[in-house]
């Protein structure tokens, strides 16, 4: 049976073909095949000659910040990121691999797992959090929601962590990575990470100031230690002295504060269209 560490192998060492080019995606998203002995694994493979150039993130370093969102994931055990290598030698050159997120039963994937979602105006899912009201298409009053879900929480206190900038709807996919594995809900399309400044963009405001329970406390504490060790050693590979130090005072303030993160101000907060 294939094992996470066996996939990551295969992500890491596995001889990359391009199948694909992911056709709603801003950069060149390729999606591949990594073969390794008689395993294959299908994955999203971006090559760093692909990136469309950021004003406000260094060329060349998307693919880096998504092989580190998946480390921090990983050190604090929550398993938010599909498993997410760099590769020096893909066919396109230098760039990231990541785990394939099949749906659950195969077809189609659905954007937001449907865990996030825009309804009509007064159809919010019972238990589900509102985020904004807003008007959709023909001006429509609609508003965004989405899941009161353990899964959703991690993933909200990790884009805290990682100050992603790009927590939109269609970036939260459920489904599996491995073939043996019950479905898990993921997040995709971590690039723009780990900036030096305040950028936490996210449609999962549902929790904004409420109380971080006590599991989530104990990730982030296990999650500080890390970065004093081993993750710390390896995100210095990946991320700049600054953006590193910036990622230790992120942690700490999330444990101090004891909360969900609020909305900054100078920086819009919520990604829109919000899929
Ligand atoms: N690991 C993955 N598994 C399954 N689908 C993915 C994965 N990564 C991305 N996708 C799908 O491909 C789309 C484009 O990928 P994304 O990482 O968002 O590219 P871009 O950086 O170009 O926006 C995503 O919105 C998602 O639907
Ligand atoms: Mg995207």
């Amino acid at each position: 049976m294939l094992g996470r560490d066996d996939l990551l192998e295969v992500l890491a060492r596995g001889a990359l073909t391009v199948e694909g080019r992911l056709v709603d995606a801003s950069n060149a998203t390729l999606l591949a095949m990594a073969a390794l002995d008689d395993v294959e694994v299908m994955c999203v493979y971006k090559p760093t000659a692909g990136e469309r150039p950021l004003w406000d993130f260094p060329d060349a370093t998307l693919g880096l910040r998504e092989v580190a969102a998946f480390e921090v994931s990983a050190a604090a055990g929550w398993d938010v990121v599909p498993p997410t290598v760099w590769r020096d030698d893909g066919p396109f050159g230098q760039g990231m691999a990541q785990a394939w997120v099949t749906p659950p039963g195969g077809g189609e994937m659905e954007p937001g797992g449907g865990l996030v979602d825009v309804v009509p105006r007064g159809a919010v899912p019972a238990g589900w959090r509102e985020v904004v009201e807003a008007h959709g298409e023909g001006g429509k009053p609609v508003t965004l929601v989405h899941a009161d879900d353990p899964a959703l929480r991690r993933m909200c206190v990790f884009d805290s962590v990682v100050n992603n900038a790009d927590r939109k709807g269609g970036h939260v996919l459920h489904g599996l990575v491995l073939p043996d594995d019950e479905p898990a809900t993921y997040g995709v399309d971590h690039g723009v990470t780990f900036s030096e400044d305040e950028k936490l963009r996210t449609v999962l405001w549902g929790w904004a100031g409420e109380r971080l329970d006590d599991e989530l406390l104990d990730d982030l504490e296990r999650l500080s230690g890390a970065l004093e060790g081993a993750l710390g050693d390896t995100l210095a590979l990946l991320l700049t002295r600054r953006e590193l130090a910036r990622t230790q005072q992120r942690v700490a303030r999330r444990l101090r504060e004891a909360a969900f993160p609020l909305p900054g101000d100078g920086w819009p907060s919520l990604p829109w269209p919000a899929f």
